[in-house]
């Protein structure tokens, strides 16, 4: 398999039986989620710890919001998924709590809390939870590929020992000649919906691989946070690009270290993106007020100025670090609402800076 017409990374695959051999093929009805426009345009402040837990990690996403580029969803798993493949692009799927495994042609990706796991298009996989407790994460579609920013990388695609992360922290598959076979389904993503595959052999009938193109996970926790002596901007946290949008990590870190930094962001304008925080873990000191926790996501649009909560730039004097762990995903397109996140939206959040606090 091989991306960009074979002019990008690829692997070769060595499987027992011919992969091309399909007995049937059904179409799947495709719950598309119904994106409503940012309209009147607010920030917004969805609760993802509200959505019920169940179903698999595939079938079982609740979709947030997207436009073209993207669908960001939220799933609380508690089964294993079927096999499935995405044609459509690359998934990243965040592990917030809980533990799964990734089976795939390539082999087992243990995931773990704060793992970023990349399937490349394409990839048939399966989810299978590993922990007692449901696994919640956040889900990534992209409409095209999900890789490491290009300026973390040498022409020759070595990371730079700029980059807050190196080639040492990223965990492929771990490989071992598998034992399944026979006729198997293979639920396939693709531009015009979902399609049930049946083929005559298992697609796990791969004896080994060679290539650069495979699953693989980084853990949030070996992001190394580029701290300078007056605030930094979101680059520096960036951590993957993908078509019209980047998503990067805020890790615990000293604060800015000049003795008259105020530690908190100031109040910004992103002028050509939307932003999304995904609060995954730590102490979020600059949206005291705002009822901003755990599982919360935060959609702050371009068109709106947004920054700390009243109180939280005074309450930073002194901080020496911040504990907060986040994931952010900036699009360069506007983004729609789905239907879950109206479901569990914070009505209040839109006018916390200007009454203090909603609890
Ligand atoms: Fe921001």
């Amino acid at each position: 398999m091989g991306e960009e017409g074979f002019t990008a990374d690829s692997s070769l695959l060595y499987h027992v039986h011919p992969p091309t051999a399909i007995l049937g093929a059904e179409p799947v009805p495709d719950a598309t989620p119904c994106f409503s426009d940012n309209h009147p345009l607010l920030p917004r402040h969805f609760r993802t710890g509200r959505l019920d837990a169940g179903g698999d990690l595939v079938t079982g996403r609740r979709t947030l919001i997207g436009n073209d580029d993207l669908r960001l969803s939220h799933a609380a798993a508690t089964d294993a998924s079927g096999l499935y493949r995405n044609a459509g692009g690359d998934e990243m799927v965040y592990i917030e709590s809980g533990a799964a495994d990734l089976e795939s042609v390539f082999g087992v990706v243990r995931a773990a809390p704060g793992d970023y796991v990349v399937i490349p298009a394409c990839t048939t996989h399966r989810w299978v939870p590993t922990s007692a407790d449901p696994v919640r994460a956040l889900i990534v579609e992209a409409a095209g590929h999900i890789r490491p920013p290009s300026r973390y990388l040498s022409t020759t695609g070595q990371f730079l020992e700029h980059a807050p992360f190196s080639e040492r922290d990223l965990r492929g598959p771990s490989f071992s000649v598998p034992a399944s076979t026979g006729e198997a389904s293979v639920l396939v993503r693709h531009r015009a919906g979902l399609t049930r595959y049946t083929y005559l052999h298992h697609p796990f009938d791969v004896v080994g691989w060679d290539g650069c193109l495979y699953p693989y996970a980084f853990s949030i926790y070996d992001f190394e946070p580029l701290v300078k002596r007056f605030h930094a901007p979101p680059p520096v946290h960036q951590t993957f690009e993908g078509p019209n949008f980047v998503v990067c990590s805020f890790c615990p870190r000293p604060f800015d270290f000049d003795p008259d930094a105020v530690a908190v962001p100031y109040n910004h304008a992103n002028v050509d993106s939307d932003e999304v925080l995904f609060y995954v873990g730590g102490d979020f000191m600059s949206r005291k007020g705002s009822g901003v926790g755990q599982g919360s996501m935060t959609l702050h649009p371009a068109g709106f100025v947004h920054g700390p909560q009243p109180g939280s730039v005074e309450a930073s004097f002194g901080q020496a670090r911040t504990d907060e762990l986040a994931v952010m995903v900036d699009t360069f397109h506007p983004l729609r609402l789905g239907a879950a996140a109206r479901d569990v939206e914070d009505p209040d959040y839109a006018w916390t800076w200007a009454r203090g606090s909603s609890g």
